[in-house]
């Protein structure tokens, strides 16, 4: 079964002077259970609109987008769906675990199961000890594993990320990625992010999905069979990154 299908998805967005802007022509993308999959793109391509319509935030205009086989105006269970922004979003008025907490403030758990999770949630991403610092307190990498929990404190099957990870160093990003590869694992959940770094997608990936730009279009589909940890420096990542450099610019020139 796939988790998420998109089956000749278009959208245009409407401008106050001129002709519709067409973001995503008739994207085709299959994404089955327990995959990590990638959107590569540059800047503006219509990766966050993508992400967005996976989400039900946007509607298509065209082709239909399906979750668990179900057409996404129809599904109902958006609670098994979190997402990830570019931003941390962290409330700074409130402690890491109240941030955390409140992914959990809509649904029905009581109190004392919330806590449970919150806790539990925190030493998953490896801030047991930082449940009541506030977000000032806090390094980038920290912020993030905050954002990464309030994500995950749901128990997601389907985890959307939008470049979440972008304004981080290079050594703390690389740690993010070994963190959120095992925490996949260990929850068999099924991610979905964007990307516009190739290595990111390399690394993280079993499908990239390269997008050209003007409108959003599928250039090519890559499946990336390497073991994991995928160390970047090694020749088939380093060699993987390189093609899909090619692939991503050759709808510039
Ligand atoms: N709500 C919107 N209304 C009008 N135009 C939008 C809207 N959202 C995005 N766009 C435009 O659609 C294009 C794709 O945007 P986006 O999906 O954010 O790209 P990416 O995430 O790849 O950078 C851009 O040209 C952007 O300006
Ligand atoms: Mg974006």
């Amino acid at each position: 079964m796939n988790a998420v299908e998109l089956d000749r998805v278009s959208k245009w967005f409407g401008r106050r002077d001129g002709a519709p802007l067409h973001v995503l022509d008739a994207i085709e993308i299959a994404i089955p259970e327990h995959a990590i999959v990638a959107i590569l793109g540059s800047s503006g391509c219509g990766k966050s609109t993508l992400l967005n319509m996976i989400a039900g935030l946007v509607e298509p205009d065209d082709g239909a987008v399906l979750l668990n086989g179900i057409p996404s105006h129809a599904f109902r269970d958006w609670r098994s769906m979190t997402y990830m922004f570019q931003e941390d979003r962290l409330l700074p008025w409130r402690t890491a675990a109240q941030n955390v907490s409140f992914g959990l403030e809509a649904g029905s758990l009581g109190r004392i199961e919330r806590e449970r999770r919150v806790e539990e949630t925190l030493s998953l991403v490896g801030l047991a000890g930082f449940r009541d610092a506030y977000p000032h307190e806090l390094s980038g990498g920290m912020r993030s594993r905050v954002a990464l929990a309030r994500s995950l404190v749901t128990e997601p099957k389907i985890l959307l990320l939008d470049e979440p990870f972008s304004k981080l160093d290079p050594a703390i990003r690389a740690q993010m990625h070994a963190e959120l590869l095992r925490i996949a694992e260990l929850r068999a959940m099924t991610l979905v992010f964007v990307t516009h770094d190739v290595e990111e997608a390399v690394v993280l990936a079993n499908r990239v999905v390269v997008l050209h730009p003007r409108p959003g279009r599928i250039a090519e589909i890559c499946d990336i069979a390497l073991p994991y940890p995928r160390d970047p420096l090694s020749e088939a990542v380093t060699e993987a990154v390189r093609r899909l450099r090619i692939s991503l610019s050759s709808a510039r020139g």
